[in-house]
């Protein structure tokens, strides 16, 4: 894969989009983000010293339906990785990775789907690394700190890009998601109620179980999250690849 390294930029996610056109997967990093985003349009803090990455993939024939294994592959990458330097890393459903008890990476996943089918995907991950995460107020760690060890970015971010190239599996990803059995506050919409994580489902829902009732999936609000100006990338592409799609 392609590997880009830029010193600034606004956010990776963004500037990955300029290489649509090209239809090759490519992995761009940043030293910094001047303007990192989050899910749920929360901004995300990205100073030096810590990993910013996006990963932009094509697919054949990736039906919709399964786009949660996007989302379960970075997240063992990122694990993977924070293993390999010596820490403990968890999921928490669907895909914010922990340490200690602390947000150690955030995933930001786009998808475009044309039809039924995702054309390609952009995965932006967002590791602690050897930055002060202490203006969050003890919310985060950094991979440093849960490993106990003086790491930078400039070791961490190859071992990131070559765990998003292996190949990952269900079995992997639910080998790192450690709340089986514990209580969850959960919230759909304007009901707000506390369960039982019971097991994450094929297609990523959560399966929960709520006082005596069976248990019933719950889904992964931000499983969709669609490219902005969509409309355009499809034409961008239909130009380059000199067919419709
Ligand atoms: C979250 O936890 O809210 C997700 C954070 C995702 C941050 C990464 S950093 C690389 C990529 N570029 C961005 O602007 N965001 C993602």
């Amino acid at each position: 894969m392609k590997t880009i390294l830029l010193e600034s930029t606004s956010s990776t996610n963004e500037y990955i989009k300029k290489f649509l056109p090209l239809g090759e997967d490519v992995a761009l990093c940043a030293v910094r983000q001047t303007a990192g985003r989050g899910t749920k349009g929360r901004s995300f803090l990205s100073e030096e010293g810590g990993v910013y990455c996006s990963f932009l993939n094509f697919y054949r024939d990736f039906p919709a339906s399964e786009a949660f294994r996007i989302m379960a592959h970075a997240a063992v990458s990122v694990c993977r990785t924070a293993k390999f330097f010596g820490a403990e890393p968890s999921v928490k459903w669907p895909n914010d990775i922990f340490a200690k008890g602390r947000k150690l990476a955030g995933i930001l996943i786009e998808n475009a789907l044309f039809g039924e089918k995702i054309s390609c995907s952009i995965v932006g991950i967002g590791l602690n690394v050897a930055n002060d995460v202490s203006a969050l107020g003890g919310i985060a760690i950094s991979l440093a700190e849960a490993a106990g060890k003086p790491l930078s970015p400039k070791e961490v971010r190859p071992v990131l890009i070559d765990n998003f190239s292996r190949k990952s599996d269900l079995q992997e990803y639910l080998s790192f998601v450690r709340f089986w059995g514990k209580e969850v506050r959960v919230t759909e919409g304007e009901r707000c109620y506390t369960a039982i994580a019971e097991r994450v489902l094929e297609d990523g829902r959560l399966e929960i179980k709520e006082g005596g009732a069976c248990p019933h999936p719950l889904r992964c609000r931000d499983r969709f999250e669609h490219l902005r100006g969509q409309y355009e990338i499809r034409k961008k592409l239909q130009r380059s690849l000199g067919r419709k799609i």
